[in-house]
């Protein structure tokens, strides 16, 4: 980061000392103002809940431009990776920094492809669970799960161990959303198979059975690498920072993420895909189309506490790049599994098209995200809803693990720790029992 020219100057109006605040630039984006100092010198802490106005850390990974509805991964255009790329080569770039060429792509991929198995003890943990269990419950426990097996291997200020973490969460994130599955079918699960593709490996993973082999349809196993791409990582997301904050006490590297997955799962956040396509089915029971209007009047009721899932961004308030990409991928996955028709497909464009021209929502910024059409195009490739959001899981875990070494790898991080605005009782004396 760059020492700004211009400074900021902090003064009271009850004459208590200014004080200076240095401005810091990045490569783009907006500048930052140092406040480290504010506390020492001031008594005072700045109040953000919500983080609305706070950069937390400094990142080199992924930059969003929420006015342009922009997005890069180490500044490649989302646009372009997930046309050009595949999901192994945009985990390459996010952990190391650029793009693999053909010697070190061919490298990555088989280094992964040889850490997907986990630890046979592994099953066991999922038979705690009823087979009804929400599979981001699951996920929670089995990703924790995995720091005990790779605890005492693992010392997280060394760079070679947390390159290795990344490799076997990369890896193993399908196997054990798979295995997720499977247990709530009832089915045995499917081993990986070291000749298949990352996504292909993981439809067979969830769609293969025992009893025959398995072909992988290509343009799911293309839908689903760019499915993953997309959702690969985003800046300081809640569940990204949630990794970091729980990370930044050295804790297990597994356990952090277990930790971004436990955050994800709420519907503010990853668990949006899921809330999204059940408000579509519940649209598409009251009438579809034509109900579209009474279900809008109850999103702009502030007392029917029902929001357009799927729409609405902290950061973009333009339309979600990722968004648009997810829609073309939905046509093209739709098209080619005769779905063209899909009633689901239907509302949601009509539903999207009303939104992006009624005032309330236009004027609120309020554009579809990732999430909106995700669920359309996970269905349609026979991925149950409630699955989604271990989907999004599985693919931003390269993202979280990303951000956590780099946090780690930095000799200057502390650990996290945030004040408060106090509007508790102050000091005071318990009373005698007989007295309260
Ligand atoms: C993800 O941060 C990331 O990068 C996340 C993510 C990632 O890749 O990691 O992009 C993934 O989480 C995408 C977002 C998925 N969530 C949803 O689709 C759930 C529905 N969206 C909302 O809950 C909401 O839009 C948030 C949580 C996404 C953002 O909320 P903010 O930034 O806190 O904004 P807000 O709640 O203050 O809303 C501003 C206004 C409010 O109205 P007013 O009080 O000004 O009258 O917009 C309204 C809100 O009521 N509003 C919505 C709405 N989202 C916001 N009204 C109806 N439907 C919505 N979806």
């Amino acid at each position: 980061m760059t020492p700004s020219d211009v400074k900021a100057t902090l003064s009271f109006s009850d004459g208590s000392p200014s004080m200076e605040l240095p401005i810091y630039k990045g490569t783009i984006g907006p500048d930052v103002i140092d406040i480290r100092k504010l506390y020492g010198q001031t008594g005072k802490f700045t109040y953000d809940p919500g983080f609305l106005s706070t950069a937390s850390c400094n990142s080199t990974i992924t930059y969003i431009d929420g006015d342009k509805g922009e997005l890069l991964y180490r500044g490649y255009p989302i646009e372009q990776l997930a046309v050009q790329c595949d999901y192994l080569d945009t985990c390459y770039l996010l952990l190391y920094g650029d793009l693999p060429n053909a010697d070190k792509r061919k490298g990555f991929h088989k280094l992964v492809t040889n850490h997907t198995m986990v630890n046979e003890q592994m099953q066991f943990f999922l038979r705690g669970f009823r087979r009804d269990a929400h599979p981001m419950a699951v996920m929670t426990g089995l990703v924790g799960a995995l720091s005990a097996f790779y605890h005492d291997s693992t010392d997280i200020n060394n760079p070679q161990h947390r390159d290795i973490a990344a490799i076997r969460l990369i890896a193993k994130m399908p196997t054990l959303v798979a295995m997720a599955y499977k247990y709530s079918a009832g089915q045995p699960y499917m081993y990986p198979k070291n000749d298949l593709s990352y996504a292909g490996n993981f439809m067979r993973m969830m769609f293969a059975t025992p009893c025959e082999d398995y072909h992988v349809n290509p343009v799911i196993e293309r839908a689903l690498d760019r499915i993953f791409i997309l959702h690969a990582d985003h800046e300081q997301n809640a569940s990204t920072s949630t990794v970091r904050l729980c990370g930044s006490s050295g804790t297990n590297p597994f356990a952090a993420i277990a930790a971004g997955v436990a955050c994800l799962w709420g519907p503010a956040h990853g668990g949006a895909n899921e809330a999204a396509l059940n408000m579509l089915e519940e649209i598409q029971r009251n009438g579809g189309v034509e109900k579209i209007g009474e279900f809008i009047k109850q999103v702009k009721d502030k007392n029917s506490g029902v929001k357009l899932m799927g729409f609405g961004h902290r950061v973009y308030k333009n339309y979600d790049p990722r968004a648009k990409l997810m829609r073309e991928t939905c046509h093209e996955v739709l098209t080619s599994l005769g779905l063209h028709n899909d009633p689901l497909f239907k509302l949601a464009m009509a539903l999207e098209k009303i939104a992006l021209e009624d005032d309330y929502f236009v004027s609120r910024k309020l554009y579809p995200n990732v999430d909106f059409y995700s669920g359309i195009v996970q269905r349609a490739i026979g991925i149950p809803v409630s699955l989604f959001t271990a989907i999004f899981a599985l693919a931003r875990t390269v993202g979280w693990i990303a951000q956590l070494n780099e946090m780690i790898g930095d000799p200057e991080y502390k650990i996290g720790r945030p004040r408060q605005l106090y509007a508790g009782s102050v000091s005071r004396d318990i009373k005698p029992l007989a007295d309260r």
